[in-house]
């Protein structure tokens, strides 16, 4: 059975796992859904394509375990996320921050959070929307310095992590329940579009099999990117990386 839209949300917090994902995936297998996992830290923390994410204190790890009636657009969720994660941004650190395609929310082409939607396939086809921002870090290691930057960094301000967890919840339930009513799926990606500042631009797309230049046109009714070629030819990009200039 699907989850019901408003059924009460369950909050778990520790100070230290190896993945809030993988902790999500321990209440999935017990049939639960409905729950918000968040670490101080997290020693195994993954991004996309099972790169490493560095999570030590200062930022917001959160995984949301959700069992939604149709599996099959999982997209729009990470879509729904990164529009909950920009709006509470501006309203917690009255901060302005933009969307890259599919799913990083950065500032000025630093990336301030990453979303890594995945899907578990079974009896009961739960997903887990893993959420990683870079809030309260004053400096990072050197691997990663030169693309990513935190709330902290920008404002000079120490920010209360709860409360922007809080409110992303919040945020993020009110397009689920869009997400959930199928037919509002052009919702979600309308709002996207608004904060996302990808199309338009130049931009090299690197795939797990090609690397591709182009102009970023357009994203299509299904989330992926449309990626206009030198010689005109239009191609639609499902899965892959965006390196555009800021
Ligand atoms: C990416 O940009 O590649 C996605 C990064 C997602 C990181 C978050 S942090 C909370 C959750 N737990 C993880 O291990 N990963 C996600």
């Amino acid at each position: 059975m699907a989850d019901e839209i408003g059924k009460q949300l369950k909050f778990y917090y520790y100070k230290s796992l190896t993945s809030t994902q993988d902790n999500a995936k321990e209440f999935a297998k017990k049939g639960l859904s409905n729950i918000v996992i968040a670490a101080d830290a997290q020693t195994k923390g993954r991004g996309r394509f099972k790169r490493k994410w560095y999570s030590g204190k200062g930022g917001l790890w959160m995984s949301i375990l959700l069992k939604p009636n149709n599996a099959e657009n999982l997209q729009f969720l990470t879509f729904a996320a990164a529009v909950a994660i920009v709006k509470s941004i501006k309203k917690i650190a009255k901060l302005n921050t933009s969307i890259k395609w599919p799913n990083d929310v950065h500032y000025k082409g630093k990336k301030l959070c990453g979303i890594l939607t995945e899907g578990i396939f079974g009896k009961d086809n739960h997903t887990i929307v893993g959420i990683g921002i870079n809030v309260n870090q004053s400096r990072f290691y050197s691997e990663i310095k030169h693309i990513a930057i935190s709330l902290r960094m920008i404002k000079h301000e120490v920010f209360d992590i709860k409360r922007l967890m809080r409110n992303i919840v919040n945020e993020f339930f009110i397009l689920y329940n869009d997400y959930y009513n199928q037919n509002k799926f052009d919702k979600i990606l309308k709002i996207w579009k608004r904060y996302c500042d990808t199309i338009g631009k130049d931009v090299t797309v690197t795939t797990k099999i090609k690397r591709l230049k182009g102009n970023a046109i357009g994203v299509d009714k299904d989330c992926s990117l449309l990626l206009k070629l030198k010689n005109g030819k239009i191609i639609k990009i499902i899965e892959g990386d965006v390196g555009v200039r800021y």
